[in-house]
């Protein structure tokens, strides 16, 4: 009999069946609904064409590398966030329970709740229920808004009817595991996603009208460039698009096998979000454009920020097609459901690594477990208060948690572990070489942007409290999320390991 070699010693850690499996997951996590409605609404009002400049530059110097570093460190230490931090210095162990924490019992509960929106929004595209008022429609009918967060009002039934609808899919597909459920379902929804995109964006480029939108949304205005404000956008929009932050892409890139090109991936995943959102916001632009001209407003009169664009702007356009009205909101909101769907998954995923790596319980015990917790967290997101409940834990989980995360996260494999050790073993197995402004990068330059990032928030928050809101709602709301969730973090990183953490390289 041949002696067991490290490698097999080392537990069964589950692997994707192909490199596209991995990407297209990866891809799939990365494109939601932040890339879609959101990215087209801050190009138009930060420059148009012009936004590309400081949206590529972010690109460049926090996005790809804090993906390589992402990646890198998942690949190196074979495991989630939790456990790759723990390797890399046991001290650290509780930021990886952070950010899988306030992502998964945060961030995805009211992402579900937003998927279920966009599911109830599909079944009204078939009876356009919307009818002549979609604005009053959305915020008084469907969501039944409350006067603000403290008066929380009744359970919106279809939202919650929907959001039972979303947590099933999510369970059903990570139950079934990396291979057999994650990558599956990623490779039916990414070509879908693509095609519905690229459907939507011929069909309205037919509409009268929708060139001049198109051509409006991509117009450079270079003026705007000279604004710190459109700079801080785009670094914004750059973290919560790659799903950075998260501790998603550390547990999808544990499941690479060894021969595995990081550098390539990672610039693939980044570059194939941005075209994606590009071309997304054409369809989202088109039909606004289409509605300038049919209703002879003014182009800049239809925009509207947001959740607003979604569901009140679109519908608004929807009605007015002239024929296959159902047809065009039907693609448009699946759009939207799948897009989230895909990035739901790969929260859940990130969150039920952590667990199984830590404590050995059964996947699907986890995921069950998870998924109903999922559900449960986000019923206050489904009530009558629930919009100014997203708007607000939004707000600080968005921003100042995932800005907090990714500049430890930085110090930690920058500092602690060493920029120059993540760099050799990224350039040990991919194709493409990195060079020292890897180290640069990690090290200096992204926890110096994010700082800046996190102070003008700050200062903009005291000088008027977000959205208008209470300060003693946003304290108790946004604030306690995060120390709540750290608090739990720092529990569970206290907790023994099930089993000794292997560190043995890969
Ligand atoms: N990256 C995901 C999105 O853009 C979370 O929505």
């Amino acid at each position: 009999m041949t002696k067991p070699s490290p490698q097999d010693m080392v537990p069964h850690r589950a692997q994707w069946t192909t490199q596209w499996g991995f990407l297209l997951a990866a891809i799939g996590s990365a494109i939601g609904l932040g890339s879609i409605w959101r990215f087209a609404y801050v190009c138009y009002e930060n420059g148009g064409g012009a936004y590309l400049i400081p949206y590529g530059v972010a690109l460049v110097t926090a996005g790809v590398p804090l993906m390589i570093l992402e990646y890198g460190i998942g690949h190196r230490m074979r495991g989630s966030a939790p456990m790759s931090f723990a390797k890399l210095n046991p001290h650290w162990e509780w930021l990886g329970w952070w950010m899988v924490i306030f992502v998964m019992f945060g961030i995805v509960l009211y992402y579900a709740v937003v998927i279920a929106w966009c599911v109830c929004y599909l079944g009204f595209s078939t009876t356009l229920a919307w009818g002549a008022d979609p604005n009053h429609f959305f915020f008084q009918t469907f969501l039944g808004v409350t006067p603000g967060p403290h008066v929380v009002g009744d359970i919106r039934s279809p939202i919650l009817l929907a959001l039972v609808l979303v947590w099933v899919v999510n369970w059903l597909i990570v139950f079934f595991g990396v291979e057999h459920g994650i990558e599956k379902a990623n490779k039916i929804f990414m070509p879908l996603l693509m095609l519905l995109i690229l459907a939507l964006v011929a069909w309205t480029a037919t509409l009268p009208g929708a060139m001049e939108g198109m051509l409006r949304y991509w117009r450079p205005d270079f003026s705007k460039l000279a604004n710190p404000k459109v700079w801080i956008d785009a670094y914004s929009q750059i973290f919560f698009t790659l799903s950075l932050g998260f501790g998603i892409m550390v547990a999808y890139a544990s499941y690479l096998p060894r021969k595995a090109d990081i550098t390539s991936d990672a610039w693939m995943t980044c570059l194939v979000d941005t075209a994606v959102s590009l071309v997304a916001g054409l369809a989202v632009f088109g039909t606004l454009g289409y509605m300038a001209a049919k209703t002879g407003k003014p182009f800049e009169e239809v925009v509207q920020h947001g959740i607003g664009l979604a569901f009140v702007a679109y519908p608004q356009a929807i009605s007015l097609l002239p024929s296959f009205q159902q047809l065009f909101g039907v693609l448009f909101f699946l759009m939207l459901t799948v897009a989230g769907i895909a990035s739901s998954i790969s929260i859940l995923e990130a969150f039920s690594a952590a667990v199984i790596d830590k404590f050995h319980y059964p996947r699907r015990a986890v995921v069950t477990v998870l998924s109903i917790v999922g559900f449960l967290g986000g019923i206050i997101f489904a009530t009558g208060g629930g919009l100014a409940w997203l708007d607000i834990v939004d707000h600080f989980l968005s921003h100042y948690g995932l800005f907090v995360a990714c500049i430890l996260q930085c110090l930690l494999v920058g500092w602690v572990y060493g920029a120059r050790h993540l760099r050799e073993h990224v350039n040990a197995v991919s194709r493409v070489q990195v060079g020292r402004l890897l180290d640069v990068a990690i090290r200096y330059l992204i926890p110096g942007v994010l700082a800046i990032l996190f102070v003008s928030d700050f200062l903009t928050d005291i000088r008027q409290p977000y959205g208008g809101y209470p300060w003693l709602a946003q304290l108790l709301i946004g604030r306690d999320w995060l120390l709540v969730t750290l608090i739990v973090a720092l529990f569970v990183a206290g907790r023994r390991w099930r089993r000794p953490l292997d560190r043995s390289p890969l």
